[in-house]
C-alpha cells in the first residue's frame, strides 16, 4: 500500500502534536519547579573567613557564619526561601551526650541568630539530631553496647529544639528518627510560647549510604566509623513503615514531613503525597549530588540532569526540596525564564 493511498492508515491520537513546539509544550506541561521550591542545606565552620572545600562534595564549601552571611544575600537575592543549617562541631566539642546541641552559645544557635537578625525574611531551618555532636558520631544517647537509647534521646532532643527556636529557628526539623520525638518537641515548644515554630519533620529518613559525603561534610563520619544508623532509619525495603511513621509524626504535631533520600525513594515521595495530601518534603541528598556532579565533571552527564532531577521530586508530589543545587537550579530556571 502507498503511502498517498486514500486507505492508508492514521494513528488514532498523535501525542506528538503538542510536543512540537516550545508554545504547546509549556502549554501542557503538568509539574513546574520553581525557585519557590528550592530550600540550600549549608555547612557552618567556627570562626571568621573560613572556608573549606568538600572533597565528596565539590562545588560545596564549608563556611563560617560572616562568610554565611555574604551566601544568605546571594540567596535572598536568587529568591531561594529558606536555609538549612548544618554545623561542623569541633572535636574538642564533641561529648558522649552531644550536649553542645543545646548550648545557646553553639555554632547552630550563633548562626540562626545571625542570620534572622540580617535577613529576616530567608526562613531558617535546623536540625534536630545529636549526631554532629557526639563522639560515637550516632544521633543519640547509647548505652555499653552502642545501642540508641529512644527516651533519653528525646529530652535532649527537646533541650536542643529550644534553643533552636530561642534562637530565632523558623523551622525544625527532627532528623533523628526517634519514636515520640516529634510530640515530645511539640509539646515543649507550645509550653515555652513558640507556637509559630514549625516542625519539618524526617518521617521516612532511611539508613542509607547515600549520606556517605555529608558524613563528611559535617565531620561525623570518623566518629561513626564502621557502625549504621539502622536501629533507628528505616529499612530501604520499607513502603508501608514510611506511611505509618508520617501518622504518626502528623498526629504528633509535625507541619510537614520528609522523605529522605530523594531520587531512590520517589515511589515513597509519590505515596506519602497521595495519602496524606500534607506539606510533603523531600532530600536529594549528599550521595545524590556527589553522583551527579561527578558524572558532570566528566562529561558523562550534561548539567540538564539537575532541572530533571528536581522537576522529577515535583512530578513525584514533593511540594519543596532540600538540595545541593538550589543555587545552581535557581540561576537555570531564572536563565530559562
Ligand atoms: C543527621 C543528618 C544526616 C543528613 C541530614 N541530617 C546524616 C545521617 O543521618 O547520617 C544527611 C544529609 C545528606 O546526606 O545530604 N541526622
Amino acid at each position: 500500500m502507498s503511502f498517498d493511498s486514500v486507505h492508508r492508515q492514521f494513528p488514532n491520537s498523535r501525542l506528538r502534536r503538542l510536543r512540537r513546539d516550545d508554545f504547546s509544550r509549556r502549554l501542557v506541561r503538568e509539574n513546574r519547579l520553581s525557585v519557590d521550591d528550592l530550600i540550600y542545606p549549608v555547612f557552618v565552620l567556627e570562626g571568621s573567613q573560613q572556608r573549606e572545600a568538600i572533597a565528596s562534595m565539590p562545588g560545596i564549601e564549608r563556611l563560617s557564619i560572616d562568610l554565611l552571611l555574604e551566601e544568605a544575600a546571594e540567596l535572598v537575592e536568587l529568591g531561594i526561601p529558606a536555609v538549612a543549617l548544618f554545623p561542623v562541631t569541633p572535636l574538642d566539642c564533641k561529648s558522649l551526650d552531644g550536649a553542645e546541641a543545646w548550648n545557646p552559645e553553639g555554632l547552630a544557635q550563633r548562626a540562626t541568630r545571625a542570620l534572622k537578625a540580617a535577613f529576616p525574611q530567608l526562613g531558617v531551618i535546623t536540625d534536630v539530631a545529636l549526631d554532629p555532636f557526639t563522639t560515637h558520631g550516632q544521633d543519640g544517647i547509647i548505652d555499653e553496647q552502642g545501642y540508641v537509647l529512644n527516651d533519653i534521646t528525646i529530652e535532649a532532643l527537646v533541650k536542643q529544639t529550644l534553643s533552636h527556636a530561642e534562637a530565632g529557628a523558623d523551622i525544625v526539623a527532627p532528623s533523628d528518627m526517634m519514636d515520640g520525638r516529634v510530640g515530645a518537641m511539640r509539646r515543649a515548644l507550645e509550653e515555652a510560647g513558640h507556637v509559630n515554630t514549625r516542625i519539618l519533620a524526617y518521617s521516612a529518613k532511611y539508613a542509607s549510604a547515600y549520606y556517605g559525603p555529608f558524613r563528611d561534610a559535617v565531620g561525623s563520619a570518623g566518629n561513626l566509623g564502621k557502625s549504621n544508623k539502622s536501629t533507628y532509619q528505616m529499612d530501604p525495603g520499607n513502603t508501608d513503615e514510611a506511611l505509618h511513621e508520617v501518622a504518626s509524626d502528623l498526629s504528633e504535631g509535625a507541619d510537614m514531613v520528609m522523605i529522605k533520600p530523594g531520587m531512590p525513594y520517589l515511589d515513597i515521595v509519590h505515596r506519602v503525597k497521595s495519602t496524606f495530601k500534607v506539606p510533603t518534603f523531600v532530600y536529594q541528598v549528599s550521595g545524590e549530588y556527589a553522583m551527579h556532579q561527578a558524572a558532570i565533571a566528566n562529561g558523562w552527564l550534561s548539567e540538564a540532569v539537575i532541572l530533571e532531577s528536581l522537576t522529577a521530586f515535583k512530578r513525584a508530589g514533593a511540594d519543596a526540596i532540600l538540595t545541593y543545587y538550589a543555587k545552581t537550579a535557581a540561576r537555570q530556571l531564572q536563565e530559562r525564564g
